[in-house]
């Protein structure tokens, strides 16, 4: 089966007034299938808001991109901003927005939101809003009692469910989430990571975007890695999380950090992207360090490091 979403290559450039570039995305490859769920974890400051932002066009004038990124034969870096506004946002990508509280305008109640994207999106008639506004909430579990409710008058998870069924609306067969889970108690980190999920059982290819781990270990198919803008390791979430665990010592470094783990934070601080060493952005802080890393290691097989057989031996 083709992928939902296939993305090759695509880098994201800054231009800067002072001339400089910063490198926020480079290199980065991967497929995304329906009915699968890609969790992209890394600090923040990676690179992982100007990726979803790329895949939805919604880059500021100073950015340029390179690569490609196709959904349903159209590639999301090239299309122009009339094709975006028409057939993707809301309809082949499907938004989950880290804060959706302030995504939704507060002098406008759910129901409102929920009847305007209705309309646009799946030019619902307007004698059928007030049964489709309800069928829409049910399936992001929000409450249909709640829907003439603003959005100061909603809790962090109604607020969440809110922004989902709007997300849902059209049908869009790409639901990105980016850091669907900031701010909620770890009860309804889980719930919001289960609906979501529930989403991508549907047949949705879902691209969840946090740096809550334990949510991805929940909910993700594939964990993708980023590091100083590339993907460093992209593994199946179950060797991931489980034995032998990732190969990255980037990606071991994170899960050690964990409180439920070792509780060892690496050490030192992500390069600024504004000004990335030469080789492997990660040395200054890898324990396995040589010569080699002088060199940007290829993202080959899963994995951009040149000692990773080493890493996981040791
Ligand atoms: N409009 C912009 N102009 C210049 N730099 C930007 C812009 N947007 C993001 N960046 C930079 O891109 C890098 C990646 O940011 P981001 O994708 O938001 O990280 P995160 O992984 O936390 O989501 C950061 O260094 C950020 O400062
Ligand atoms: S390439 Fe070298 S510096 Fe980079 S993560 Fe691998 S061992 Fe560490
Ligand atoms: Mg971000």
């Amino acid at each position: 089966m083709s992928p939902v979403l296939s993305v090759r290559d695509l880098s994201v450039r800054f231009r800067m007034r002072s001339g400089r570039h910063i490198a926020a995305v480079t290199g980065v490859s991967f497929d995304l299938a329906a009915g699968e769920c890609l969790a992209l974890v890394g600090e923040s400051g990676c690179g992982k808001s100007v990726l979803a932002s790329a895949l939805l066009g919604l880059l500021p004038g100073n950015a340029q991109t390179a690569g490609t990124a196709v959904i349903d034969g159209v590639d999301l870096l090239a299309a122009d901003e009339r094709t975006l506004a028409r057939t993707v946002r809301g309809r082949r990508v499907g938004l989950v927005p880290q804060s959706p509280a302030a995504h939704l305008t507060p002098v406008r109640t759910v129901r409102a939101h929920v009847e305007e994207t209705l309309r646009e999106l799946a030019g619902t008639p307007r004698a059928e809003l007030r049964d489709a506004a309800v069928a829409a909430a049910e399936r992001a579990a929000f409450p249909p009692g709640l829907l003439d409710h603003y959005p100061h008058e909603l809790s962090g998870g109604q607020a969440q469910r809110a922004a989902t069924a709007l997300a849902l609306i059209g049908d869009a067969p790409l639901l990105l989430a980016d850091e669907p889970t900031t701010g909620l108690d770890r009860d309804l980190v889980d719930r919001t990571a289960d609906e979501l999920r529930r989403h991508a059982d549907d047949g949705r290819a879902l691209l969840m975007i946090t740096h809550d781990l334990a949510a991805a270990e929940r909910i993700a198919d594939r964990v993708a890695v980023m590091y100083a803008g590339r993907i460093v390791e992209l593994a199946g979430a179950d060797r991931f999380f489980g034995d032998p665990g990732p190969r990255h010592p980037y990606a071991r470094g994170l899960l050690a950090a964990l409180p439920e783990r070792d509780f060892t934070p690496i050490p030192g601080m992500p390069p600024e992207l504004g000004d990335l060493p030469d080789g492997c952005a990660f040395a200054a802080r890898c324990d396995r360090a040589s010569d080699a890393c002088a060199v940007v290691p290829r993202f080959e097989g899963g994995l951009a490091c040149h000692h990773s057989e080493e890493t996981v031996r040791a």
